[in-house]
């Protein structure tokens, strides 16, 4: 039988199912203590040009939504986003759980535009009721979007400027970065993101790892951000299953080279990924290349087309 509704089908690539098993009598500290939960670190901020980054591994990516956005606003804030975004639409409520509100904008092709941001806040601030209202105290982008499309260099920067503006962090879900940073023609490298963002994460769980996302904030981590997700459940005991993971996906260019294998049997029509599936349009070009791809043959996602 093959699945072509997602990127997470199939397991894990085999180099980091094979150092699990290398490593697994070894005995080594819990909660993210440990060396390879360093090493992982060490490599992702040389990866982001970001020596000063705080890294931190959490288990699944709306997990990872909700303790970010959770840890940054005050409890007056909530976060803005486009009306498509992840966090507004597909997450159950997970954000508003924590007690902070996602305010859904307009988008363009499931795109926050810096004009948007702009104009929504310079009118919220305008408003003699101010006081009565949700602020605005987070702006929320995933790349690629819900629709599969990518944000420019130039778009990032003007979004990074207008969030500076307003005082508000800029925080992209990344649960699909490599394909992002993969795709054909983006101008968007790691060290872009890292250094127009204020947090982000480097998805795992839909590139190739087990499960897992490294969360980055490029100039440092709120104050407690480790206690408060114990607080929110996800501090992993076992931290050495995130952090032996991204380590390897983190050597030698293993994060690029699946991400780039994924664009490439994409390309070919041979897999799409779930996220690019949500307008009907869109589905249909979906549907196609998956039929496609049943007739051509067997498709590894992690691995080479067969
Ligand atoms: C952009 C984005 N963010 C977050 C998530 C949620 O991730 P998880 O299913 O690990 O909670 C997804 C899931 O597909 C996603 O596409």
């Amino acid at each position: 039988m093959l699945y072509f509704e997602n990127d997470y089908c199939e397991g894990a690539h085999p180099a980091i199912l094979q150092k699990l098993t290398e490593t697994n009598f070894e005995k080594v500290s819990g909660y993210g203590t440990d060396p390879y939960c360093a090493s992982a670190r060490e490599k992702i901020r040389a990866a982001c040009g970001a020596p000063d980054a705080d890294v931190w591994f959490i288990s699944g990516g709306t997990q990872s939504n909700a303790i970010v956005i959770a840890s940054m606003l005050r409890r007056w804030e909530g976060v803005l986003a486009a009306s498509t975004g992840h966090v507004a639409a597909h997450e159950a409520g997970a954000i508003e759980f924590t007690g902070h509100k996602v305010i859904g904008l307009p988008h363009t092709n499931g795109k926050l535009d810096a004009g948007t941001v702009e104009d929504w806040c310079s009118t919220f601030y305008a408003d003699g009721n101010v006081d009565h209202l949700v602020f605005p105290g987070m702006v929320y982008i995933s790349h690629p979007s819900e629709y599969g499309t990518l944000y420019t260099k130039a778009e990032l920067e003007a979004l990074s400027a207008v969030c500076h503006k307003y005082h508000m962090p800029l925080f992209m879900d990344g649960a699909r970065l490599g394909y992002g940073l993969a795709a054909e023609g983006t101008n968007v490298t790691l060290a872009d993101v890292a250094r127009l963002t204020d947090v982000f994460y480097i998805g795992g769980t839909k590139v190739g790892a087990l499960c897992g996302e490294a969360v980055v904030f490029p100039h440092g981590a709120p104050a407690h951000f480790m206690t408060m997700v114990k607080q929110q459940g996800a501090l992993l005991a076992k931290g050495r299953l995130l952090g032996i993971q991204f380590d390897v996906l983190f050597t030698d260019d293993l994060y690029q080279t699946i991400s780039k294998n994924a664009i490439e049997t994409g390309r070919k029509g041979l897999f799409v990924l779930h996220g690019f599936a949500h307008e009907s349009g869109v589905h249909r070009v979906v549907q196609r290349a998956a039929g496609r791809a049943g007739r051509q043959g067997q498709v590894r996602l992690l691995g080479e087309v067969r």
